[in-house]
């Protein structure tokens, strides 16, 4: 048995489950969580081509599996048991498609009476409804969990058209934050990753850990995505504040039409002198601000 550490790689994937169901994990990386946990089960909702169940033989556990392909909806499924540990390895969002792509929808609509394209979490096309089901599944999941349990879930990131959609920053972390350890990626990136001019390429993804320390009254940690206007915030210089009205007008402007710009914000509402604070600002930064011939404002150009 390896150690366990915060940044774990495995070159070699190693046997158990199938390298040619796509997106699949590494049992080492189930071998070594167990190692360190001690589970005496393990539980795996979305399991794939059960990579978790040779994990757990190999470790010499019981392992229950489930997934969309074998009739188990987890959105609307209940979960079966108590569990003491669950693996968790949710979807890439739309990067592997998986129902009607890794197994056919008719066979699993023929067998179990639904069509498995209507709860695949790989098939929501919008980020932020993806991020609505899978933290949906994740408390979901940790609510089934008996007190004093865990729940691991590995994540990537996924780069799309120069913007980072990054499953471990937006899902809810439910309980109590034990590690998340960084996982080196061999060989796949490039399947996670959209180009589009320059970008960092991903090397890594992560595991999450968190354990179930109450029953009934669990904390919760979660993103909320919101906009606040500079004008409004404390936080916010007057150098920065008029400059971001430049940069928003795109003008040369009179003082006038600065004061148009701030009058009916918290800034300017706190302060009698807001007005002579504007003009101080644009006198004390030579290097950032310049009037024009017709004597407007404006920002200086620097590049
Ligand atoms: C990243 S794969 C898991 C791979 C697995 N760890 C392995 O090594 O083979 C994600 C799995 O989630 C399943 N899935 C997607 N939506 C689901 C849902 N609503 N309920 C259950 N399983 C679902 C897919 O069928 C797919 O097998």
């Amino acid at each position: 048995m390896r150690n366990l550490t915060s940044i774990v790689s495995y070159p070699e994937r190693g046997e158990g489950g199938s390298n040619r169901y796509r997106g699949n994990c590494s049992p080492k990386l189930i071998e070594d969580l167990i190692g360190f946990f001690k589970p005496h089960e393990i539980c795996d909702y979305m399991c794939g081509s059960g990579t978790t169940k040779a994990a757990a033989e190999a470790c010499g556990i019981g392992s229950h599996l489930y997934d969309l392909h074998s009739g188990f909806d987890l959105m609307s499924c209940e979960i079966p048991e108590r569990p003491e540990f669950i693996f968790w390895h949710p979807p890439y969002w739309d990067i592997i498609l998986y129902s009607d792509i890794m197994y056919k929808a008719s066979d699993v609509e023929k067998r179990y009476g639904f069509d498995p394209r209507l709860a695949d979490l790989s098939r929501i096309k919008d980020w932020d409804r993806f991020v609505e089901a899978m933290n949906y599944a994740m408390m979901k999941q940790f609510t089934a969990l008996e007190r004093g349990g865990r729940m691991a879930v590995l994540m990537g990131d996924i780069k799309k058209r120069g913007r980072l959609y990054s499953m471990v920053s937006e899902i809810v972390k439910p309980g109590t934050l034990e590690n998340i350890v960084i996982k080196a990626q061999h060989n796949c990136f490039s399947d996670r990753t959209q180009y589009s001019g320059s970008f960092i390429p991903i090397l890594h993804e992560y595991v999450m850990i968190v354990r179930k320390d109450a029953a009934l009254m669990i904390p919760i940690l979660s993103t909320k995505r919101s906009e606040v206007d500079i004008r409004d915030m404390r936080g916010a210089t007057w150098r920065d504040i008029v400059a971001a009205i430049f940069e928003e007008s795109g003008n040369a402007l009179a003082l006038e039409e600065i004061y148009a710009m701030l009058q009916d914000h918290k800034r300017a509402k706190e302060s009698r002198f807001w007005r002579e604070k504007v003009r101080q600002t644009l006198h004390l930064y030579p290097q950032v601000f310049e009037q024009n011939e017709r004597g407007r404002w404006r920002l200086r150009k620097v590049r």
